[in-house]
């Protein structure tokens, strides 16, 4: 088997504390699974700030290019907070996206039966809820030039950013929405604001006409709705969808309700995939989708089953290791089962366990199961 390498980018806040546990699940499945998973650990975010004067070296940069895979903590935190746009920690995020072409941003929003009460829904609402967000991640907003913020008359200030997308850029990731709903329900909802915004329009066009032209999609019930009432849709009736697919600044914020459903953000992952180069290889990058949480930093207290989520998607969309992937989810679901909590998915009754005692108590099950 070929070796596999992987770099651990841990970052700030949380980062650190909830990768810790994912290194003893990688190690686990090195000795246990002969994976053969070689790990290399880099800065990226306020701690490369701290020590490199940028939040992401080019270094770094081209070593998570040449990866199999790269897995981040969480970056940012308030000691970085007043630095100039391009040292802030997020930018190394960004650029990361940006710069590995990594358009494909997958966050499935999952509610495990053992957490329908953690959810702020009532328990019809979100039981077996199995939903995926496909975020557009390298386009729109956060990327559209111009941007910046300039002086205009009388002492004032103008703050711009430019919303834009192209034919290719919609299309390349409705065509993975489409894929994946294929695999999953068959039906897709895509989210614009196409009542306001000519990129919206546009958006809604071409998502349409890549479904029209391609006959294998015929089996998809493909539906169009305003990013708003998508938002709405998804606390009334969230059990609706079963792919969303939406531009980067609507996933951003959608993916961040939906995460509520399944009772907490510290339960939801992410990959984020390129399109295949022409060797047929992939670039990707696998974090949370919650953030660096300093509040709880250092505490010992963090949720790392978003970071081990993450690290399961790994397994199924760059490394090719399926049934690896199942036998980490079905641990933590066993964990789960057994009633071990950290403090945001805690409820009366349950065993509240500490960020390392969740991470052990997965390694435990993934041994039972060996
Ligand atoms: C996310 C985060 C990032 C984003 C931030 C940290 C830059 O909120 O991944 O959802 O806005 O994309
Ligand atoms: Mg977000």
């Amino acid at each position: 088997m070929a070796k596999k390498n992987i770099l651990l980018l841990a970052g700030d806040g949380i980062g650190p504390e909830i990768m810790e546990e994912a290194k003893k699940i990688i190690s686990w499945f090195n000795k246990n699974k002969k994976l053969e998973i070689e790990i290399s650990e880099e800065l990226a975010g306020g701690i490369s700030y701290d020590e490199n004067g940028t939040p992401l070296t080019d270094q770094v940069l081209y070593k998570a290019m040449d990866s199999d895979a790269v897995l981040l903590g969480a970056v940012g935190g308030p000691k970085w907070d007043n630095l100039e746009f391009s040292k802030k920690p997020e930018r190394a995020l960004l650029r990361l996206r940006k710069e590995m072409r990594l358009f494909a941003n997958l966050r499935p929003a999952i509610c495990f039966s053992e957490l329908v009460s953690a959810s702020s829904l009532k328990a019809e609402i979100v039981s077996d809820l199995d939903i995926l967000i496909v975020r557009e991640l390298t386009g729109g907003i956060y990327f559209g030039e111009p941007r910046g913020i300039e002086p205009i008359e009388n002492g004032e200030r103008k703050g711009v950013n430019t919303h834009t997308y192209t034919t290719k850029e919609i299309k390349r990731v409705a065509k993975v929405a489409f894929d994946l709903a294929l695999k999953r329900g068959k039906k897709v909802t895509s989210a614009d604001k196409s009542n306001v915004m000519e990129a919206g329009q546009l958006w809604k066009e071409e998502v349409q006409a890549l479904y029209d032209e391609n006959k294998a999609y015929k089996e998809i019930e493909l539906s169009h709705m305003l990013a708003d009432n998508c938002a709405m849709q998804l606390v009334r009736n969230p059990k609706q969808f079963d792919v969303i697919v939406t531009d980067n600044l609507f996933g951003d914020m959608l993916s961040d309700e939906a995460a509520m459903l399944t009772g907490s953000l510290g339960m939801l992952p992410s990959a984020s995939l390129s399109e295949k180069d022409k060797n047929g290889r992939i670039r990707s990058m696998y974090e949370p989708c919650h953030g660096s949480a300093p509040d709880i930093a250092g505490k010992g207290i963090a949720n790392p089953i978003a970071m081990i989520l993450s690290f399961a998607m790994a397994l199924k969309y760059s490394l090719n290791f399926d049934k690896e992937s199942e036998l980490l989810e079905s641990a933590i679901k066993l964990v789960l089962k057994d009633g071990l909590r950290t403090a945001d998915i805690m409820e009366d009754g349950k065993k509240n366990v500490s960020t390392s005692d969740m991470g052990d108590a997965i390694v435990a099950k993934l041994e039972l199961q060996k």
